[in-house]
């Protein structure tokens, strides 16, 4: 039996050691601040951030968010305040706070990759980017660039080539074979991956009979997509053993978590679980703990990928 003092929490996710392997999950915390009543950021693994894009962005029309069951849809378009506001206010917040900061970008095109990653060299605070290549509320699927391997691959190349900080790469379920699509970003420089996105949904409202979100279509999220996610974090971890994992897709709970690590992640990110419980990612952390000596696990490291080795503890 491990004693819970004993339970080795600390993980690297691609070479940036991290004192906790529990994110939040970039778009449901902004830049970390709404949290801070809840709990203490510093403790966290690291806060990833909503996308930044380079100009300051409204976002699509509302309605933009919707219940599904054990789910959320969201269509808000890459809202958010740019680059240069970003650099202002909120980076220095976290910095502030001793805060690990995980600086999700987005962009229309590689260039504006480029200049994001640029505008981030040198900014306090700032542990990996997070490249969001699958955003699916974009105009159009040609956007998606996590949906191709070769555009995938090009704005990854482009990013690592402008960064100072290691690299992820966010991927898409949305496609035929996400091993495809990880081994082009790994091959592209990726220094690991995030996985992972909503995938693409849409409701419709049968009193008005027309779809609910005034975009149509919106990411689905939650618990509803987290078989989804610990399949694909189990197909990458298979096929490129080697590539550090940042797991998300409805984790609620400790024992959440603990499927994602297993399967092959090396960290995860809390999302949805944030709009009903803000303390949810330093709680599931707890129950993490909790679960790891539960099981005799002497820490996360010894967990990570365990799921694919033969026979049974
Ligand atoms: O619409 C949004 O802002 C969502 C972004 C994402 O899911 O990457």
């Amino acid at each position: 039996m491990t004693s819970l003092a004993q339970v080795g929490m600390g993980t690297t996710l691609a070479g940036v050691a991290l004192p906790s392997p529990v994110l939040t999950a970039s778009g449901c915390s902004a830049a970390g601040r709404e949290l801070a009543p809840y709990l203490d950021v510093a403790e966290l693994g690291a806060v990833v951030t909503k996308s930044v894009m380079l100009r300051p962005r409204s976002g699509r029309a509302t309605p933009r968010m919707a219940e599904t069951p054990s789910g959320m849809l969201n269509s808000i378009g890459l809202q958010g305040p740019g680059i240069e506001a970003f650099l202002e206010h909120d980076l220095p917040w976290l910095a502030a706070r001793a805060a690990r900061a995980v600086v999700s970008i987005a962009g229309g095109s590689v260039e504006e990759f480029v200049q994001l990653a640029g505008r981030l060299v040198g900014a306090p605070g700032v542990a990996l980017l997070e490249v969001n290549i699958s955003c699916p509320n974009v105009a159009s699927r040609g956007q998606v660039f996590a949906c191709d391997p070769r555009a995938a691959a090009d704005v990854i190349a482009a990013v690592k080539d402008a960064a100072d900080v290691p690299v992820l790469a966010k991927l898409s379920p949305d496609v035929t074979d996400i091993v495809t699509i990880a081994a082009a970003c790994v091959q592209a420089g990726a220094d690991g991956l995030s996985m992972i996105n909503t995938l693409l949904g849409m409701a419709i409202d049968t009193d008005t009979l027309r779809p609910i979100l005034a975009g149509i279509t919106g990411g689905l999220s939650g618990p509803a997509i987290r078989p989804v996610a610990v399949r694909c974090v189990w197909q990458v971890h298979a096929a490129l053993p080697e590539v550090p994992i940042l797991g998300m897709g409805g984790i609620m709970t400790g024992l959440d978590a603990l499927q994602f690590l297993l399967a092959g992640a090396s960290a995860v990110s809390v999302g949805t679980a944030v709009f009903h419980d803000p303390s949810a990612p330093a709680r599931v952390a707890r129950e993490l703990r909790d679960a790891l000596a539960d099981r005799g696990i002497p820490g996360v490291a010894d967990v990570v990928g365990l799921a694919h080795r033969d026979g049974r503890r």
